[in-house]
């Protein structure tokens, strides 16, 4: 894989987040179908709801203290941020994302919470060793043209004991004839999804402990998974 091709891809990726203004009500119906709890939503920035792209909820039965360190890979306009800052009384959430329009979502509201975007790439992520409590990423890890380096980074910035809690796409299979020729497949979050064993693997390569892969939704061409596993 040449450099070339790689920034090729993470241009197009950039340009596709870019123009991800969205819809206030679209977004709410869908995050709504992706088990975000409707008084959650009603609750968060329309801009934020409108330009969510993930593929599923997070936070079912995740527990905060207050104080932790959180990194969200791959943030987006930050909604899943938005929601864990607004649980810290004491702690900071990082967001990370490589196309900075879509940060300047989160960071054009009145930020009463303890948020901070970081305009960067997952694959080279720039926060210290062990910084992190819970890193979080919600469908990014499939558009990472090396898993390797992004679940690396994910291990690297987390304690030990840290955890990490993800949604992500996975496939079943070669992909239909259809997809595979779409040179635009990768930015469209399927030509870079894994199958599960090869997810597994690749996290348990970056150190990562006690993966479950759970929650299995289909999700047009692929599944949408809830990952979770500790570092160390
Ligand atoms: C499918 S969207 C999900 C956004 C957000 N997590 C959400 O749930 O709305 C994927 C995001 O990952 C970002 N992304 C893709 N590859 C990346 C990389 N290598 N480094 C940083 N961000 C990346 C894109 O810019 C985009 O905002």
């Amino acid at each position: 894989m040449t450099d070339d091709w790689e920034q090729q891809i993470k241009a197009q990726i950039r340009q596709r987040y870019v123009v991800q203004a969205g819809d206030a009500t679209e977004g709410t119906a869908r995050t709504i179908e992706h088990g975000y709890p409707a008084e959650l939503i009603n609750e968060l920035p329309p801009v934020l709801v409108a330009a969510y792209s993930g593929c599923g909820y997070l936070f079912a039965g995740l527990e905060f203290k207050g104080n932790e360190t959180v990194v969200d890979l791959g943030a987006g306009a930050g909604l899943d941020s938005w929601i864990v800052a607004s649980h810290l009384t004491n702690g900071t959430v990082y967001s990370v994302d490589m196309t900075f329009e879509m940060l300047e979502k989160v960071n054009s509201q009145q930020l009463t919470i303890n948020l901070l975007p970081i305009c960067a790439d997952i694959e080279n992520v720039p926060l210290a060793n062990c910084c992190a409590d819970l890193v979080i990423a919600n469908a990014s890890f499939n558009l990472a043209i090396s898993k390797e380096h992004a679940f690396a980074e994910a291990h690297r910035i987390l304690k030990p004991g840290g955890r990490l809690v993800a949604r992500d796409l996975i496939k079943e299979g070669e992909l239909p004839p259809e997809i595979l020729t779409d040179p635009l497949s990768y930015n469209t979050s399927l030509g870079g999804a894994l199958e599960e064993h090869e997810l597994a693997a690749e996290m348990a390569k970056a150190g990562f402990k006690n993966i479950t892969v759970s929650d299995h939704w289909e999700f047009s061409y692929v599944q949408s998974v809830k990952i979770e596993a500790s570092a160390r």
